[in-house]
């Protein structure tokens, strides 16, 4: 566990302030806890969704991917449903969508497809564990957390899709920082889900980066170093309400 986040501490500038995880250990946060991190893994999947999106352009893809991640979004936003029922929509594959002409389209449509699957596939095992532990889901407001860096996204292409990228590298870099934090204090299931997590999400950051870096052309450091202060300055700051993400409450 310790080679997987050795290059994330690295990335990240400050690590989880102790209050936030003594918050994350009341019992009366667990339900918080998990149904923000459900949220998490779905936004996770709709933003790299938005991604491919802007490459695979041709109706046919952008139908499949919408029809892909709609019963999600019902359950999520609408509460229409039966999670039970999201297992057997685990099902869009690369092959799905036609070849795009430009390779480096392709690599990017090829990790964010891989990236989805894998984001859907944690929501449904978030909701796998809840209904273990007798947590129904309901609707709760979202943390500052994303906006907080988001709203420093500069406005022409392509430096709108690099920071974007750049924002995508901390938010999964974070959740797994927070996976390991939370793990010894968990009970031992939700410690090993946590784990599992951990080595899933890994390189999803790197995966970011790699594509922010590509669309640039130069180095990125500066923006990069610039995010990661944001950042560390929302998880570090006191924030209003606790969330998977939020600052010490
Ligand atoms: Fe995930
Ligand atoms: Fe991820």
């Amino acid at each position: 566990m310790e080679s997987l986040l050795q290059p994330i501490r690295q990335f990240l500038h400050c690590d989880t302030p102790r209050e936030w995880i003594e918050a994350a250990r009341e019992p009366e946060n667990l339900s918080i806890l998990l149904i923000d991190h459900l949220v998490c893994e779905l936004k996770a999947a709709q933003s790299a969704m938005l991604l491919i999106r802007r490459y695979a352009d041709d109706a046919a893809s952008g139908d499949a991917l919408l029809a892909w991640l709609k019963p999600y979004e019902d359950f999520t936003y609408r509460m229409q449903g039966d999670w039970r029922q999201l297992a057997a929509h685990e099902r869009l594959t690369k092959a799905m969508l036609p070849k795009r002409d430009a390779p480096y389209s392709q690599e990017l449509i090829d990790k964010m497809v891989l990236l989805i699957k894998e984001e859907l596939h944690h929501f449904y095992q978030v909701l796998e564990i809840m209904d273990e532990l007798g947590i129904a889901y309901e609707n709760i407001s979202s943390s500052r957390y994303a906006r907080g860096m988001l709203k420093h996204v500069r406005t022409h292409e392509p430096a709108t899709l690099i920071d974007k990228l750049i924002c995508g590298a901390y938010i999964e870099a974070r959740s797994c920082e927070r996976f390991a934090a939370l793990a010894p204090h968990v009970d031992p299931q939700l410690a090993k889900f946590y784990v599992s997590l951990l080595r899933s999400e890994a390189r999803h950051f790197q995966d970011y980066l790699e594509l922010a870096e590509q669309l640039a052309g130069h180095s990125i450091d500066e923006r990069v170093r610039f995010f990661g202060e944001v950042e560390a300055q929302l998880i570090q700051s006191p924030d209003t309400e606790f969330r998977f993400h939020s600052g010490p409450v």
